[in-house]
């Protein structure tokens, strides 16, 4: 975070309690309506699934799935990262991002992925900076949104 820039933020887990401001927060953020299956992916991932609280107010959360591969390797998928707007550039989303990123290096899992829509040029540099870059481009990947394209972006995770 730069300086000047630092401001009170606690992370929190997701439970039955809190998980009504997760689906707040994304309705209010992303242009896609996600389905139970998302939430239940993110009270399952234990750790991997954040909200962010700015004194009592929930303004940011990172919501992630935990995919056990072929082999038995874990790779860890980031459904949604959202700051709403008037939060944002106070490093609320590095923060939130830096925890799991932290998580990964500690279960050794070697790879974190996650889907952008190709025309969010803002959400594309912010992973750029911690090391993502895009893998794949989707078409036609979302039905309700245009443009419809997403990019994959993924960091692989070298354990030291
Ligand atoms: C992407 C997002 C989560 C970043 O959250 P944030 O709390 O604003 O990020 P930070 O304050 O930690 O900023 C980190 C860096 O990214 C840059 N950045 C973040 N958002 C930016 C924006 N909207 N425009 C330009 N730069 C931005 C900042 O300049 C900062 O760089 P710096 O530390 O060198 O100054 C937030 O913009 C957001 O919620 N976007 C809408 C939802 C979305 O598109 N999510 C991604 C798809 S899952």
């Amino acid at each position: 975070m730069g300086a000047g820039r630092e401001v009170s933020i606690s992370l929190e887990g997701l439970s039955d309690k809190n998980l009504m401001q997760l689906k707040k927060l994304n309705v209010s953020i992303f242009p896609v309506r996600y389905n139970e299956k998302l939430y239940a992916d993110a009270l399952a991932s234990g750790e991997f699934t954040k909200l962010a609280y700015y004194s009592d107010i929930c303004v940011g959360a990172i919501a992630c799935r935990l995919e056990k591969k072929e082999g038995g390797a874990v790779h860890a998928y980031i459904m949604t990262l959202g700051v709403l707007a008037p939060y944002r550039g106070l490093g609320i989303g590095t923060k939130l991002l830096n925890h799991v990123l932290d998580l990964c290096y500690k279960q050794s899992i070697s790879e974190i992925y996650l889907h952008v829509q190709t025309n969010n040029e803002d959400a594309i540099n912010f992973y750029k900076k911690f090391g993502f870059d895009i893998t794949e481009t989707i078409h036609n990947y979302y039905k309700r949104i245009t443009p419809p394209d997403c990019h994959v972006l993924t960091k692989f995770i070298t354990q030291p």
